[in-house]
């Protein structure tokens, strides 16, 4: 069975979904914990007040019973509660009533770095809202519960995965300062995280195509997060300055690794270490000094777009590409090891653990 997941959503629409399948039956939740992955990634330091109003929570509505998944398709929800600002805006059918509440007046005004002038072109869009309510990071909320359920399908076969905050604004420790000099200065920052996973075997992914390989599945799940523009295995790009000698992973008796450069994947395949992945994320494009743009509906120079907005989102990018790893060590997971029932898939971990001797005591 493979692992899949589909999203959908609208930052400001009724809710945001999300349905997993190939989960096998069997498999625990706690929705204590998927909510307290919500609450994480909403929290962080430069966040918008909108963190403060939705205070998210998942609601289950098939593919589970009693807390325990039934190997059908999981169907998750978050709501959108500032969504009763916007019913008639972003009412799914068309308004009923005069206009009232937020998103009445059609956006004309493109952020630079936004998805507001691309979206707009693409789709033939004459409202820019019609592009930047999806494009928006909002529904990262339902990938972090999906995030959620593959941790907790990992917690079975001993993995755990953890993001964090690398840097902020180019400050490796205490960014509060620099967050608060750029929201003094009604701009924005970006920043780097690094999403860590231990007791993960050797042998997840595959070196057999090029899709299959697992460093290749992170860069695409990591780079599938809003904002992301840069995705390091290991070392990285610091692997480029360096020579052989000093940029790969010596092995000892007992196949373990003297240093961990290549981040616990060689040729797309997990090889024991831990692994570590980081992400660059840009800073954010709404600015409350709006950059120049142009007005669509007139064609003249305009200022871009102000909406309430973070000032910067790093630490909320630290929890939402743990839900990326995880879902891709889930999924790599699922595929070797395979099993409708939770029960299979343990003892399919447990006979190739022994088969390879792993972890080896020498
Ligand atoms: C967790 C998170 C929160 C974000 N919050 C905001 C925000 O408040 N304001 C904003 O302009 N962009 C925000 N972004 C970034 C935009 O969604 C993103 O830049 C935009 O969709 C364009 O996509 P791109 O940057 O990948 O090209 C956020 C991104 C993430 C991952």
């Amino acid at each position: 069975m493979t692992l899949s997941l589909s999203t959908a959503g609208e930052s400001h629409g009724p809710a945001l979904v999300a349905i997993v399948t190939g989960l096998p039956a069997g498999l625990t939740l706690d929705r204590a914990a998927i909510d307290a992955d919500l609450r994480r990634r909403q929290q962080g330091y430069g966040r918008s007040p909108r963190q403060q109003l939705e205070q998210d929570e998942v609601e289950v509505l098939a593919g589970l019973r009693h807390g325990r998944t039934l190997g059908t398709p999981l169907a998750l929800i978050v709501r959108n509660r500032d969504h009763k600002n916007w019913t008639w805006g972003m009412s799914p059918w068309p308004p009923e009533g005069e206009p009232s509440g937020k998103g009445t007046k059609a956006v004309t005004l493109p952020r630079p770095g936004h998805a507001d002038l691309p979206g707009v072109l693409k789709y033939g869009h004459a409202d820019v809202r019609d592009a930047l309510e999806r494009a928006s990071a909002r529904h990262t909320a339902v990938f972090v519960a999906a995030g959620a359920v593959a941790k907790a399908l990992l917690r079975e076969l001993g993995v755990e995965v953890a993001g964090s905050v690398a840097e902020i604004g180019g400050e490796t420790d205490g960014w509060e300062a620099a967050i608060d000099a750029a929201r003094a200065d009604r701009d924005t920052l970006g920043g780097v995280v690094e999403v860590r996973a231990k007791g993960v075997p050797p042998g997840l992914g595959s070196y057999a195509t090029r899709g299959d390989r697992l460093d290749a599945q992170f860069a695409a799940a990591l780079m599938g997060i809003q904002a992301v523009k840069g995705v390091e295995i290991g070392d990285g790009f610091e692997l480029a300055r360096r020579r052989g000698s000093e940029a790969h992973d010596e092995i000892e008796p007992g196949l373990r690794r003297r240093s961990n450069r290549a981040g616990g994947i060689e040729a797309g395949v997990t090889n024991g270490e831990e692994v570590v992945v980081r992400a660059a994320m840009k800073p954010l494009p709404t600015l409350m000094r709006p950059l120049d743009s142009v007005d669509l509906a007139t064609g003249e120079a305009a200022q871009a777009l102000v909406e309430r907005s973070d000032v910067a989102a790093v630490e909320a990018l630290a929890v939402v590409a743990e839900a990326a790893v995880a879902w891709e060590l889930a999924r790599a997971a699922q595929e070797k090891f395979g099993g409708d029932a939770l029960e299979d898939l343990r003892a399919a971990h447990g006979a190739y653990l022994a088969r390879i001797q792993w972890p080896r005591t020498h």
